[in-house]
């Protein structure tokens, strides 16, 4: 199988030969499976905002002398989408998002088994959550994500091998009925009107529907895709299912979900700072999410990651070393002026500091919502 980069626009060399179907905001096809990179093409690309495409590595040639934008001693300014050489399911996403993109079931259940193998033997799970890139792809890299967040709540808190695997497997397949929503609603930049978020809302059935042509998908992992927006008091959808009649795994899958979509920068928002992000899950205890669910998601999910730079509200800017197993809004972080190297959660120096902006691996400064 040949090997998929995702790359941007601009360090595109004309004559590349582009991988996936590429659709402008609007939903009108741009450019098909297969076709020649050209200069018309790739300045057509850069005006509808087109930042990234999928290429076959090896059929590409990349400008490679673009220089790396930097944020103020932060990290490069195009490395969302790319994983270190540490990232254990580095080999997984590339080949994830090749088979989610081709709506390709079988070959995202193998992958996500795969996933689930490694998480299982990595004995650092936590340390894997650091490595994920909250990305602008919408529904390939959301499903990544929620598929290893799954799994990792299923390791900490002790889940047997089997359940691990439907959670990451529930994780991965868990939007597939996205992929089948017209891209002019799923794409929408900006709030989406009455009807189309009709339209959108049925992708939970649409995607068990389409896991139930597929005879190697459990019916547990078909009702993950079915359940994954029904909240626990009733006031979710498609049936307004609640508490118990919700399965389990689904339940875990929908406060991942939220979470994982609230961090993420998309096209048609920009991200939510962490801290926040976990407030407004917190602040939702009992009624959208499962408290169960919820306790075990909060013993797990990190509220900074690695690499995520952040201002204190002293003014101070550093950048996140490591996630606190303790206190997930207290990480490890390097000064950035000084580069000294600061325990938020024992330095009595640093304890009446609170985060207030998050600047995103893209130069996005998220300010504190409260
Ligand atoms: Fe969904």
């Amino acid at each position: 199988m040949a090997e998929i980069r995702i790359v941007a626009i601009r360090k595109i060399k004309i004559g590349s030969k582009v991988q996936c179907d590429i659709y402008s905001k609007d939903g009108a096809l741009i450019l098909k499976k297969g076709n020649v990179m050209t200069e018309h093409i790739l300045e057509k690309l850069e005006t509808m905002g087109v930042t990234r495409v999928l290429v076959e590595a090896g059929t590409v040639e990349l400008i490679d002398d673009a220089p790396e934008k930097k944020e103020d001693g932060g990290l490069p300014k195009d490395n969302i989408d790319k994983y270190s050489d540490n990232f254990i399911l580095k080999k997984e996403f590339e080949q994830g998002k090749e088979t989610l993109l081709n709506k390709d079931v079988d070959g995202s259940h193998e992958v996500a088994l795969s996933i689930a193998g490694k998480l299982m033997a990595s004995g650092s799970v936590k340390k894997e959550l650091d490595e994920l890139k909250y990305g602008t792809e919408g529904v390939v890299t959301h499903s990544l994500n929620t598929a290893v967040l799954a799994g990792a709540i299923g390791i900490e808190n002790g889940f047997p091998k089997e359940e691990i695997e439907q959670l990451v497997v529930g994780g991965m397949l868990h939007d597939i009925g996205k992929l089948y929503i017209d891209p002019a609603v799923l794409n929408k930049k900006g709030r989406l009107n009455d009807r189309e978020y009709e339209i959108m809302k049925t992708h939970a059935e649409e995607g068990y529907r389409k896991l139930c042509d597929n005879k190697g998908v459990s019916q547990h992992i078909r009702l993950m895709a079915f359940q994954h927006h029904e909240n626990n008091d009733g006031t979710g959808y498609p049936k307004r299912l609640h508490g118990d009649q919700i399965l389990f795994e689904a339940r875990i899958i929908h406060v991942v979900d939220v979470y994982e979509a609230m961090t993420a920068k998309r096209c048609y928002k920009d991200s939510l700072l962490s801290g926040d992000v976990m407030e407004f899950v917190m602040g939702r205890y009992a009624t959208m999410f499962d408290t169960k669910a919820m306790d075990m998601f909060l013993k797990t999910i990190p509220a900074y990651k690695k690499g995520d730079l952040i201002k204190l509200s002293d003014g101070t800017k550093c950048q996140v070393l490591e996630s606190n197993p303790k206190n997930s809004l207290r990480p490890l972080v390097v000064l950035l002026d000084s580069m000294k190297v600061v325990d938020l959660y024992n330095d009595r120096n640093f304890l009446s500091k609170t985060v207030t902006e998050y600047i995103s691996k893209e130069g996005d400064i998220v300010k504190h919502n409260n």
